[in-house]
């Protein structure tokens, strides 16, 4: 039976998933796929540290070139997090002719048509499903799921440890410093909360969708950022005495070639379907002009979750490369910067 080789960058709480799925469901993708998959290599910071999944010590490297030039590797699967570094080892692998999945949101904000362009120039694919929502395919419907249809709205709970925050604070009293620790030990909060509650992770997520939804580029600069840093329980129950709750809600919409995206602490009637949305999970709708409204709903953070959607990419490659084809998730812009200035 054919087997396909995979490097990892990273063995966190990302990377941890990956490997209990690639080691316990290896009958789903010898079935799915007609091969197997290995995790040949995976590059950490430091080869000695405890770590809540078992793998192989031989496996573990600290030079990324083990990684990134070894020709049995076909993909790289990124979990490392951070901007340049990822960068660098991601156009090394196209370099090396090697396809990419991603959960780098960060990096996909920035830096995604760069790279975008460079998987093309190098004949690889570049994924990143896990980037926005964790475990939901929010990538996938709007790329695929609503290929046809001209998408005019996308709004929602894109953010985990922001709404797992919320909901401690408002369903059991727990103050906001205590919830974002609870948020961080449960592994759903970056290694630097800050974008977490200040609205920059689900800022650089919108902004993915957005150029995804409306196949346009959108500069994260341009999107209007507030969080929910500081809050206090007395402002979630000056909510609750009038019926409503707060979310962290992004949204972006299109009109007149206009693309309007935006992050903001917003109260919601009680009874609204993204009030109900609990803990890490995550809820967008996506409104197209054919379909009418969609919601995608699942958990937006945590290690098999989000492995779940870094796994589902690496399918989609291997079909890809079993196919002989390439199949980015790229969206080339059908509009130049078209972005709508906060004030307009
Ligand atoms: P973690 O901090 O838990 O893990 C990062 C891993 O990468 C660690 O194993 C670390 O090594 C390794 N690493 C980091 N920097 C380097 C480096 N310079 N050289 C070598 N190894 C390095 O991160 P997460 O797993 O939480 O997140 C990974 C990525 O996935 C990020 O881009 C994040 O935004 C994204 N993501 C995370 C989600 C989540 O729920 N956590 C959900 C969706 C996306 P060591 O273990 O030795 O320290
Ligand atoms: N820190 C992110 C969140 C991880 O809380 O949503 C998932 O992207």
């Amino acid at each position: 039976e054919k087997n396909i080789s995979v490097g990892l960058l990273g063995l966190g709480t990302v990377g941890s998933g990956v490997v209990q799925i690639v080691e316990g469901h290896q009958e789903e993708l010898a079935h799915k796929l007609g091969c197997g998959v290995t995790i040949k290599s995976i590059l950490v910071c430091d080869i000695e540290k405890d770590r809540n999944v078992q793998v192989n010590p031989v496996t573990l490297t600290t030079n990324p070139e083990a990684v990134l030039a070894d020709p049995e590797i076909d993909i790289i699967i990124e979990v490392m997090g951070g901007i340049d570094e990822a960068r660098e080892h991601i156009l090394r692998a196209f370099e090396a002719k090697k396809h990419v999945v991603t959960a780098n949101k960060d990096l996909m904000a920035l830096h995604g048509p760069e790279l975008q362009y460079a998987a093309k120039q190098n004949g690889c694919d570049l994924f990143y499903e896990a980037s926005v929502a964790g475990g939901i395919p929010i990538i996938g419907g709007i790329v695929d799921g609503l290929a046809s249809d001209r998408i005019e709205k996308v709004m929602g709970i894109v953010n985990g440890t922001t709404n797992y925050i919320l909901t401690k604070m408002d369903d059991e009293g727990v103050a906001y410093e205590d919830a974002l620790n609870e948020a961080q030990e449960l592994g759903f909060a970056e290694a630097d909360p800050t974008g977490d509650v200040g609205g920059l992770d689900a800022a650089r997520k919108m902004a993915i969708l957005a150029r995804l939804a409306f196949s346009t580029s959108v500069d994260l600069a341009d999107v209007e950022v507030d969080g929910i840093e500081g809050l206090a329980l007395e402002d979630l129950q000056f909510g609750r005495q009038l019926g409503l709750k707060m979310k962290l809600i992004g949204f972006a919409d299109f009109q007149d070639k206009q693309v309007e995206v935006s992050v903001q602490p917003t109260f919601l009637p009680e009874n609204h379907p993204l009030a109900a949305v609990k803990d890490e999970y995550n809820a967008v709708y996506v409104n197209g002009k054919a379909v009418g409204e969609t919601m995608f709903y699942g958990p937006g953070a945590g290690s098999l979750p989000t492995a779940t959607a870094v796994m589902s990419d690496v399918t989609a490659v291997i079909k890809n490369m079993l196919l002989g084809v390439t199949g980015q998730q790229v969206v080339t812009p059908r509009y130049d910067k078209v972005l709508k200035s906060p004030e307009q």
